[in-house]
């Protein structure tokens, strides 16, 4: 099964190992991951699953559609160009080790 490396506020690292096909928002959830609450429930209208993607891994997922990139212009956290809404990221086999960045609250 794939992992996610979740980057918390201050540094602090949780990995979470979840089946293929989970959304990047509900293994934060599910695994109590701290600052991703999945609001919606991954309908993509909360924006509050939002993440800054490591650049490193940015290219490796499919682009945000239209949809996706409004919303993330209504984050309450900064957006930035590797800022992705984590309910809109299914996490495969090919993604084990990504490392997303789960941006402070202002
Ligand atoms: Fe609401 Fe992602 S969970 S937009």
């Amino acid at each position: 099964m794939p992992s996610i490396v979740f980057v918390l506020p201050g540094g602090a690292e949780r990995r979470v190992t979840v089946p293929a096909g989970t959304s990047l928002m509900h293994a934060a959830v599910d695994h109590d991951v701290p600052g991703i609450v999945g609001e919606c429930g991954g309908c993509a209208s909360c924006a509050t699953c939002h993440v800054w993607v490591d650049p490193g891994w940015i290219d490796r997922l499919l682009p945000a559609d239209e949809v996706e990139d409004d919303l993330l212009g209504f984050a309450e956290t900064e957006r930035r160009p590797t800022s992705r809404l984590g309910c809109q990221i299914a996490i495969e086999d090919a993604l084990d080790g990504l490392r997303v960045e789960v941006p402070p609250l202002p």
